[in-house]
């Protein structure tokens, strides 16, 4: 390995912004607002809440334990801590290949609606947005885009950890929020907002207690905090020793969940004031959204930059799990950084291909969204939390949340209680419920 020393993240909050980057992306712009419009609005926004809490947060902070007690890769850390436990890196990269092989494609999806709303043609045609949405999923396009999206991913990656993954966080997340709030803002005036409102915020105890909903929550409550396959094992690898874990686990969940309220305050008002069926389900964004843009002044500006919105907060999902597999390449098989992300970019347009394709008329699409988020991500999340608890020397969890005692964190007690019980016991339920 290179005799450099390993590159690191700069401060507190560059460590907020970039772990927050790979958490907010398509999962909370994408995923929330469809799986909440169809489980009850705010109902599920209370589910979902719950489930950062018991379960999101304690195996990202032991996620984040791993990463940066060892400074490797996904692999290396696991292995470096227990041979016998090297097999949990291994599926955090599985999990990234997987994820690789679809997240690619819906983002690319966002850049074709970003050019056409600067061009106007998605106004300018006769054809509706289902229609044009259909002809755009039958056209070679999507895996053009899809390629593209993994160009503008390797440029980064490639630059570095500081660079690259660091500085293009510091200007994307803020890009993002402002652009976020702009739109909100702005939905809140069109007419009939209100109905949007009150759709997104009745809350429906019956439904969101449902066990469906619950295991709906806890997936999207894995997914969108890239928790469960490695991601933040390697980010936390990069951290300063003295960084606060607790505190920077709270703050990248607490901006995670303020981003996926926000997605919801533009859709739903939004998709409520032009008429339209909250529960349109994958197609939401891109179907429901144009509609409204068009009844409003300027319409290609306004969709312009939603569109320019959804691409930098995934732009900071993909740099992260491109990051898992760039590490992993480099470190484990001794090549140049730029070497190994060139590798993952290589596998990356690949798989994008087989998915596109559906090789053999497969869905891989689902069937890779089902591996990772039903499967891969809990299952990671339950072992790394079973790992550090139970088979780790005593006390490690304890050393790592306090900084040997540096910071004394007020919660280190129950933290500990959940990590090694309530966490690993609740997962492993629902992921028994879900298969039987
Ligand atoms: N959290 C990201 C999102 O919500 C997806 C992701 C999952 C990124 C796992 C990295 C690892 O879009």
């Amino acid at each position: 390995m290179s005799k450099e020393p390993r590159a690191s993240f700069g401060g507190k909050l560059s460590v907020i912004l970039v772990a927050a980057g790979s958490a907010i992306g398509l999962g909370a712009l994408w995923r929330f607002p469809y799986i909440a419009g169809k489980h009850g609005g705010a109902a599920f926004l209370l589910v979902f809440l719950l489930s950062v809490l018991v379960v999101g947060i304690p195996a990202m902070i032991a996620e984040f334990a791993v990463g940066r007690r060892t400074n490797k890769n996904a692999v290396g850390a696991f292995r470096s801590l227990s041979t016998r436990w090297s097999w949990l890196g291994y599926s955090g990269v599985l999990g990234a290949l997987l994820i690789s092989g679809y997240y690619y494609l819906i983002a690319g999806w966002s850049l074709e609606y970003f050019v056409n709303s600067i061009t106007g043609s998605i106004f300018n045609s006769d054809l509706s947005f289902k229609e044009q949405f259909a002809l755009f999923q039958g056209s070679w396009r999507p895996l053009i885009y899809g390629v593209l999206f993994i160009l503008m991913t390797h440029f980064i990656v490639s630059r570095g950890v500081e660079k690259g993954i660091e500085k293009a966080a510091k200007i994307m997340m803020p890009a993002l929020f402002v652009i976020l709030i702009v739109m909100a803002v702005r939905v809140a005036f069109m007419p009939g907002a209100t109905e949007g409102y009150k759709f997104f915020f009745s809350c429906d105890f019956a439904e969101a207690f449902k066990a469906d909903t619950i295991m709906m929550a806890i997936g999207q409550a894995f997914f969108s905090l890239s928790v469960g396959m490695g991601c933040m094992v390697t980010y936390a690898s990069y951290f300063k020793k003295d960084n606060n874990m607790v505190s920077t686990s709270l703050n990248v969940s607490l901006l995670t969940l303020v981003v996926s309220v926000l997605a919801g305050l533009v859709i739903f008002p939004a998709v409520f004031s032009a008429g339209l069926e909250p529960t349109e389900g994958p197609s939401l964004v891109f179907v429901t959204l144009p509609e409204i843009f068009k009844g409003m002044p300027l319409p290609s500006l306004w969709s312009a930059i939603f569109f320019l919105l959804v691409i930098l907060a995934s732009l900071t999902s993909t740099i992260s799990f491109h990051e898992v597999l760039t590490a992993y390449a480099a470190e484990e098989f001794k090549l140049s950084r730029k070497s190994g992300a060139l590798v993952t970019t290589v596998v990356s347009i690949a798989l994008s291909a087989v998915t596109f394709f559906g090789l053999f008329g497969v869905d891989f699409f689902t069937i890779f969204d089902n591996i990772t988020a039903n499967v891969l991500m809990p299952l990671g999340a339950m072992f790394t939390c079973i790992f550090v608890m139970w088979f780790m020397k005593k006390g490690f969890m304890r050393e790592e949340i306090t900084n040997n005692g540096q910071c004394n964190n007020r919660v280190v007690a129950t933290l500990l209680f959940m990590l090694r019980f309530i966490t690993p016991l609740l997962i492993f339920y629902i992921f028994i419920k879900n298969f039987l």
